[in-house]
């Protein structure tokens, strides 16, 4: 019977481009999904960028983008990192899509149905000068443990310690510096402590082969109270007051959801996008019983897609997960922290551009991963064995030890007799297909290629043992050697199919110059059986260590003219003091009609008048930007006639010499503190 998979993996913040961890989960899934498909199944594997929340707001705003205009921007980045490493998701989509807000507000209103949505006042930190209420990440103050200055809102990079924001001791907005003010508002909630929630999770998690054991023992420290009967399933918030980048609650104005309830919906948003593409039905596809849905998550997100994912599905009324399979972290060189001088890391885009493989990289990852929730370890050395010794010396050698024979005597032709002993070493290798084909249906990916590299080792066994080369020396071999180096190329084939999950772009070379249709797992049983296969071509390089080194070290510094620009000529301190330079406000902002470079300000330094200067800085900022905050402006500047009014100051900003290279204007603002008027010194 052919199974239907909806498989997933996370769906990255739409706020930066890929990094390695990002580029090892897409591995481990679509290792699976292509196994999958190898064995016939029906197999639909979708992602999305996770558009919403705070963060991303705030960080459009910063780039002077609509936060729409960001995330578009960074999910066009997208495509060459997932070509590139041969991830073959049939849909990419975005959590800011029309289908997630039709999903999500469905959800929504189905968990209200079902009397499992509260509203409830609850006090949290606003932004008095901003106008928002702050996220945890986005208030800084002192450690109320040991005291260590500018720690985050809600733990201490320090001591370690966890806390709410509330106990930071002179805790100041990250946006703006000013001083928290807390602030009552209501918030939606769903109950999670329901009964019937804990009773659903209860025997959801319980069910064998949902979850790994490792998870399910950490998911029930989650449940558990202590003595005193805290801890275990709190309700959670999914409100956030407006302004928020997200998808608007209904019947609650103002009100959005917090981006991890409809993140996940995004999910079903991406296969109901896809499914619109091909014309199929996503509401029959989900409710059709026989469907199986599996997501890859990083062990960090457990939480979210075991508990609070479950709940809003079941409770809305849809099928929930067959599968949350867990993962481990990638480090580098065991999460060594690398200098400055080494890099940072390893970036998935500088792989590809100095021409590394990305087979390479997904066999190094698929032969270290399991099914354990495991970090794993990219290590130089190990990464440079492991391709050399085990792809290119035991299994691409196969082919090309046998192929020279191959097209000098026999014009490509695979014999039909293949001898005793080959015949038995092929049955020893297709006895392994089950074996094989159960270790990656399980995620044991390390041990399906271990056990390939061990019959690879046979074959080569077996060449070893009949010397093709000594065969073509000698009269009347003819057709021994003949049978051994067609008893090779089909060993080889058997091999591609057991390695064409991980290697699916080798494998295609491989079908080209063994001229069979796209390998199936199935098609191990089967002989090849006597055909004239293409001419070789070289399949596969070794890795030059070199390369890898040149993947981590640091980019050749820039030369060094600071900003592009020569220094000025010096100066003495009263040529400076000509300079009257005082703290204004930027009480107004706004467009020049007519101007394509200038912003109009009008600024306030204390003086008991407002000022109007024209700032050529409209290409940076939006108007509302600068509304409301502090700058540096040049008093004693004669004021100048311009062709929009006359200007009577100047704002300070900085730019590069080559404005062109390196883009960008910044307005000077100075440290919380300063107030209009006084004087810069
Ligand atoms: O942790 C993250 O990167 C989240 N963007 C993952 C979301 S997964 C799903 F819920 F969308
Ligand atoms: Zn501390």
């Amino acid at each position: 019977m052919t199974r239907k998979l909806f498989v997933t993996t996370a769906l990255p913040y739409a706020n930066a481009n890929f990094h390695i961890g990002h580029i090892m989960e897409y591995t481990q899934a679509d290792v699976w999904v292509r196994f999958q498909r190898m064995m016939g199944q029906e197999v639909h594997f979708v992602c999305a960028d996770d558009a919403h929340g705070a963060p991303i707001m705030i960080a459009a705003e910063k780039a002077g983008k609509t936060p729409q205009q960001f995330v578009a921007d960074i999910a066009s980045g997208r495509k060459p990192y997932l070509d590139g490493f041969h991830i073959s998701f049939d849909n990419w989509h975005s959590t800011d899509g029309a289908e997630n807000h039709e999903l999500s507000k469905d959800v929504y209103r189905a968990l209200r149905r079902q009397e499992l949505i509260d509203v409830k006042a609850i006090e949290q930190f606003f932004d008095p000068e901003k106008s928002m209420f702050l996220p945890d990440r986005f208030i800084k103050g002192e450690c109320p443990k040991c005291g260590a200055k500018d720690q985050y809102g809600d733990s201490c990079e320090v001591c370690g310690a966890v806390y709410a924001p509330t106990e930071v001791k002179n805790p100041y907005s990250v946006l703006t510096g000013a001083t928290p003010i807390l602030k009552s508002s209501e918030h939606y909630f769903f109950k999670l402590s329901d009964p019937r929630c804990i009773a659903f999770l209860e025997e959801w998690t319980q069910s064998p082969g949902r979850l790994q054991p490792e998870v399910f023992n950490k998911i029930k420290e989650w449940f558990t109270k202590d003595e005193e009967g805290k801890g275990g399933l709190g309700d959670w918030d999914i409100s956030r007051d407006a302004p928020y980048f997200g998808i608007e609650i209904p019947d609650a104005p103002g009100k959005y959801f917090y981006v991890w309830l409809d993140a996940p919906i995004g999910y079903l948003a991406s296969l109901k996008n896809y499914f619109g593409k091909i014309g199929r039905d996503f509401d029959a596809f989900l409710a059709d019983p026989e469907v199986e849905q599996v997501h890859f998550i990083g062990k960090d997100i457990t939480y979210f897609h075991t508990l609070f994912w479950p709940a809003m599905l079941h409770f809305s009324g849809r099928k929930t997960p067959d599968h949350v399979f867990v993962h481990g972290f990638m480090t580098v060189n065991n999460g060594e922290k690398m200098s400055k001088s080494r890099g940072t890391g390893l970036d998935p885009m500088k792989y590809l551009g100095l021409g590394l493989n990305a087979e390479w990289l997904r066999y190094y990852i698929a032969a270290k991963l399991n099914a354990k929730v495991e970090d794993i370890d990219f290590n130089p050395e190990d990464f440079v064995a492991r391709i050399n010794s085990d792809l290119v010396g035991k299994y691409i050698n196969i082919a090309s030890r046998a192929a020279g024979f191959l097209s000098k005597r026999f014009d490509n032709h695979l014999s039909g007799d293949l001898g005793v002993e080959g015949r038995s070493l092929l049955d020893a290798l297709r006895a392994q297909a089950e074996v094989i084909a159960e270790l990656y249906e399980e995620r044991e990916f390390g041990k399906a290629l271990r056990e390939t590299m061990l019959l690879a080792d046979k074959v080569n066994e077996y060449v070893d043992q009949n010397k093709p080369w000594e065969l073509a020396k000698k009269e009347g071999m003819d057709a021994v050697l003949h049978d051994v180096c067609s008893v090779c190329i089909e060993a080889f084939r058997l091999l591609t199919i057991y390695l064409k999950p991980v290697l699916p772009a080798l494998a295609a070379k491989v079908e080209h110059f063994l001229r069979v249709a796209p390998l199936q797992f199935a098609d191990a049983a089967r002989a090849m059986g006597p055909h004239q296969i293409g001419a070789y071509e070289h399949l596969m390089q070794r890795v030059d260590a070199k390369m890898v080194e040149a993947l981590f070290e640091a980019p050749p510094a820039p030369k060094v003219v600071p900003g592009g620009e020569d220094l000025a000529p010096e100066i003495k301190i009263d040529d400076f003091s000509k300079v009257d330079l005082r703290i204004a406000k930027i009480v107004k902002a706004e467009h020049v009609e007519g101007s394509d470079k200038l912003l109009r300000l009008t600024l306030d330094a204390g003086e008991g008048r407002l000022r109007n200067v024209f700032s050529g800085i409209k290409s940076a900022y939006q108007p509302e930007q600068l509304e409301g905050k502090l700058t540096v402006m040049v008093a004693n500047l004669a004021p100048r006639k311009m062709k929009f009014g006359i200007s009577e100051g100047m704002v300070l900003a900085a730019s590069h010499a080559d404005e062109k290279a390196n883009p960008g204007i910044f307005v000077l603002e100075p440290f919380p503190g300063a107030q209009p008027g006084m004087r810069v010194r």
